[in-house]
């Protein structure tokens, strides 16, 4: 954890919260990145501040981010959002799925209450946070984070399941392992019957895998009926950056029937991927009429993000390196 200047938060503080007025939403989110690379008490008060502002994209990233800072301070701003039922639903479910991230036994009373919400992906997003914390304090949890402290780490951000671990039924052929394994994953993915908990790790293993075909296994996943799991797909192809997913990505983010939450998360992945042929979709959702406003500012931020990405601009806007900047891919 760096030791930041009073003046710069002060200054990040204004940023994040449009003080002046002017700040454009992209630079808002700079800034968040930036606090939530800190870690500190402090970036969470900060950060905590942001949840009066009418944008549900930028609630639902601080939410979000505070869930990834693993910071306890943070969970009686995530309680409070979560009670708040007039909050939109997209920001409720971040901050119940940032105390999974957290994991504190603390959250159990709060979580299991919402179990029955009136809203689905606030219910399912309960459902997964309380397994999540139940598997951490589990036994195969506890050997996964002592064991997974010393191997490499693709993916650095704290997911709401951990990928389906041990080996899969032998039915596969020496040589073909992998491609067994994306079969039997892909079967657990989309077998309606099992836990949500169960199917994300069947999710997070395929995104591990990350090959063409644990693509195909995971965008077979946007025929469900559950926002929230197809959201998390998108999510998901937002941390590969495979151009194989884009087709399907596409798909989701032309689908005016498709809920808000999924579209805005595919907007976001195809902004990370980036390839020329995406662009003209995203610049014609960003000021697309019938387009959601989610959508519309996912598109906006992801724009930026690849302006960025393609400019010769060496540091991010607030010190916030390239690094962090993939990191910061957002919820
Ligand atoms: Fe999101
Ligand atoms: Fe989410």
């Amino acid at each position: 954890m760096r030791n930041v200047p009073q003046s710069e938060l002060n200054n990040l503080e204004a940023l994040l919260l449009n003080t002046s007025g002017n700040v454009p939403l992209h630079n808002r989110f700079r800034a968040l990145f930036t606090l939530k690379a800190l870690k500190s008490d402090q970036a969470v008060h900060i950060i905590s501040k942001g949840f009066r502002d009418p944008s549900a994209l930028l609630k639902h990233e601080l939410a979000y981010c505070l869930g990834q800072m693993k910071n306890a301070v943070a969970l009686s701003t995530l309680e409070f959002v979560l009670t708040n039922e007039q909050e939109d639903p997209m920001v409720r479910h971040e901050a119940a799925e940032a105390m999974g991230a957290i994991s504190s036994a603390s959250s159990i009373p709060i979580l299991k209450k919402y179990l029955d919400d009136s809203n689905r992906t606030v219910r399912e997003t309960c459902e997964i946070a309380l397994a999540k914390i139940e598997w951490d304090n589990s036994e195969e949890g506890q050997r996964h984070r002592s064991s997974s402290s010393d191997e490499p780490q693709s993916y650095t951000s704290v997911d709401p399941a951990p990928p389906t671990s041990g080996l899969l039924s032998g039915r596969s052929k020496p040589g073909t392992a992998a491609q067994s394994s994306v079969e039997e994953l892909r079967d657990k993915l989309l077998d309606r019957q099992l836990p949500l908990f169960e199917r994300y790790r069947a999710m997070f293993a395929l995104r591990n895998i990350g090959t063409p075909a644990a693509v195909d296994a995971l965008a077979a996943g946007f025929s469900d009926d559950s926002a929230l799991f197809k959201h998390e797909i998108a999510f998901v192809f937002g941390q590969l950056l495979s151009p194989h997913s884009v087709p399907a990505l596409l798909q989701i983010l032309q689908d005016s029937q498709e809920s808000d939450m999924v579209r805005h998360e595919a907007a976001e992945a195809l902004g990370g991927i980036a390839t020329p042929e995406v662009l003209p979709y995203l610049k014609e959702y960003m000021t697309r009429e019938d387009a959601p406003v989610v959508v519309k500012e996912s598109c906006q931020v992801a724009l930026d993000m690849y302006e960025y990405e393609n400019s010769d601009q060496f540091q991010y806007a607030n010190g916030l390196d390239a690094t962090q900047l993939t990191e910061a891919v957002s919820a």
